[in-house]
């Protein structure tokens, strides 16, 4: 369950993608948290993993996480994992969008209760050391 539908964006003991935040510690943070971290992501943004939207001038919109903000160009990780680098001076226009999460809220919809559940029980094992 997890391996299949979280492991893509989320390290786990060194293990697992890069674009959520490293999950090792998560149950510190409580299972009702969790839960809502996954039925409705956008309600509780990890900070330091906001969503951005950047238009640029020709009308290309990017939409991910901010990866890197350099003096002249910016650095948009996608829920792909593709990286996209776009330089300051081609940006029409760059916001935060607060009501999105680049984690995606239909995750629960390919699960059944049990599965759900058994993601929750894994994520409250992950206490750290
Ligand atoms: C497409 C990438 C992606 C997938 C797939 C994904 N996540 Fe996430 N996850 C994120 C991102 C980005 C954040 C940070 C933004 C937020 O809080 O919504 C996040 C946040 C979280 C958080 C909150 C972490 C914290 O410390 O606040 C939890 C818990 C979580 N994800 C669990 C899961 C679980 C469990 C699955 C699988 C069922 C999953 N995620 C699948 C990208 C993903």
């Amino acid at each position: 369950m997890y391996a299949a539908n979280c492991a893509s964006c989320h390290a786990l003991k060194g293990q697992g993608g890069g674009i959520g935040p490293e999950l090792s510690t998560i149950a510190l943070k409580g299972v009702k948290f969790i839960e809502d971290a996954i039925l409705r992501p956008a309600k509780s943004i990890t900070p330091g993993f906001e969503t951005w939207a950047v238009t640029e001038k020709d009308g290309r919109k990017t939409v991910g996480l901010k990866s890197k903000d350099a003096a002249g160009e910016v650095e948009i990780t996608k829920a792909t994992g593709e990286k996209v680098t776009i330089a300051k001076a081609e940006i029409k226009e760059i916001e935060q969008d607060k009501d999105a999460s680049v984690m995606p809220d239909n995750l629960n919809e390919a699960m059944t209760v049990k599965d759900l559940q058994d993601v929750l029980a894994y994520m409250m094992l992950q206490k750290g050391q």
